[in-house]
């Protein structure tokens, strides 16, 4: 019988994680290892940050279930806290455990606003969860055995500047697919569309960053044809790109952003931010039990409050630069970097057979994962769609300086000792 926690065919599976501290995690043999991947790009700040685990224990002291149809102090300090970081006029906002939950939440509140729409168009290649919706959402999963009881969704091409379709230059590729996005809206999809769903970049699907005039042409289609535009910021939110949200960095403001991952700093949280032109939902639209999990707000509120303190995005500004010259060296010596990925701490490479046709290095890449390992490194992997080629570069925020260079350090070594196998 499957061990239902090793379902996931992945090194990782194998390794017993017992304790953490900032960028470092020790398994159950007493391994030391440099976390890369912050747990699923979530620990934004280090591991086990003693002012949000304090803020935790306080509350369960107190009080640990809550249900949502009453306030409490530490819903009251989070809803506050977020407010003073979220872009200009996105002061609505309603939380889950989950980003896949709160997925669906920012789905719901738009076709709330948009009555009879029946349409909502989301990227290919993006990520946006696992609960039936939201795997909708997300890029074709192979072998699905849900597909007659989940959702479907309309997929739009997107530019990737790295794979340019018919060698188009990616500014070009860029009109090209806004255009598309346009067409699909006016002629594509019968009835109304209600949203597009997007990751500013794209974490699961591939690390893949659009040209700047495309965030700005998508707001621009959707300005003008009255459809909504969602920002799945749950991988890119909290600083991970250098600013608190990619809404600041692309400086585009979407009607709706989802959020998850690094705000709970270790905790189960996620919600979205609305804009205060939208109708929220009625009662009973939108209500789960544990919602307003008090434990998990007052660590949120610790965590965010955290990351300005610590100015966060600045590190991740500072570590990304660090990161992003790195990693151009080591490609301009090791031809089997392909591409170098950014910005901020959303940093990856993909590895290549060939530059010139760059076909994904696969076998490589799950041996760049395995060797870290060995050597004492977590890397982020990048197996679900796309190429499966993605070697993640994505520790907390507040990383030390040290450990991230001796991380770089093992990933030269193995990426040397892989070209010297080839040839
Ligand atoms: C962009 C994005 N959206 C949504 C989710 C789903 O979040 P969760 O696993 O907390 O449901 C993820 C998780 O990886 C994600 O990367």
């Amino acid at each position: 019988m499957n061990d239902v926690m090793n379902t996931a065919p992945q090194a990782s599976a194998k390794i017993n994680l017992v304790k953490a501290r900032g960028s470092l995690v020790w398994d159950d043999q007493g391994k030391e290892y440099i976390d890369c991947t912050a747990q699923a790009w979530s620990n934004n700040l280090g591991a086990n940050d003693p002012r949000v685990v304090e803020a935790a224990i306080a509350q369960l002291r107190d009080m640990t279930h809550i249900r949502p149809n009453f306030g409490s102090p530490a819903h009251t300090r989070l809803v506050a806290k977020l407010r003073e970081v979220s872009p200009a006029s996105l002061n609505q906002m309603g939380f889950a455990l989950h980003g896949s939950l709160a997925g669906e939440m920012a789905m719901k509140l738009a076709f709330k606003n948009r009555p009879g729409a029946q349409n909502l168009l989301v990227l290919q290649d993006g990520y946006h969860g696992r609960s039936l919706a939201t795997l909708g959402a997300s890029w074709p999963h192979p072998n699905n055995p849900f597909l007659a009881i989940q959702p479907r969704f309309t997929r739009v091409p997107h530019p990737n500047p790295y794979r340019t379709r018919l060698g188009l230059d990616p500014e070009t590729e860029s009109q090209l697919c806004l255009g598309l996005l346009e067409d699909t809206i006016l002629k594509g999809v019968d009835g109304g569309v209600a949203a597009v769903m997007m990751e500013p970049i794209q974490g699961n699907g591939g690390h893949i960053e659009f040209p700047r005039s495309y965030y700005k042409g998508v707001r621009e289609i959707c300005d003008r044809l009255g459809v909504l535009l969602i920002f799945d910021e749950v991988q890119t939110g909290f600083g991970r790109m250098g600013t608190m949200w990619a809404a600041d960095y692309y400086d585009v403001l979407p009607d709706i952003i989802v959020f998850g991952k690094g705000v709970g700093g270790g905790f189960p949280l996620a919600g979205i931010l609305a804009d205060d032109k939208l109708k929220w939902f009625d009662e009973g639209e939108e209500a789960l039990t544990f919602g307003h999990f008090p434990v998990s707000l007052a660590a949120g509120y610790a965590a965010v409050e955290a990351i300005v303190a610590d100015n966060l995005c600045e590190k991740a500004r500072d570590s990304g630069d660090y990161i992003t010259a790195r990693l151009k060296e080591m490609q301009s010596r090791h031809p089997l970097i392909g591409d170098v990925r950014g910005p901020g701490l959303m940093a990856s490479i993909e590895l290549v057979k060939d530059r010139t046709t760059k076909e994904p290095a696969c076998r490589e890449s799950q041996e760049v994962y395995r060797l870290g390992v060995e050597r004492g490194v977590l890397f982020g992997e990048s197996r679900y769609a796309g190429l499966g080629n993605l070697i993640k570069v994505k520790p907390p925020l507040d990383i030390e300086r040290p450990l991230l260079a001796k991380a770089l350090d093992v990933l030269d070594d193995v990426i040397g000792i892989l070209e010297e196998q080839r040839s």
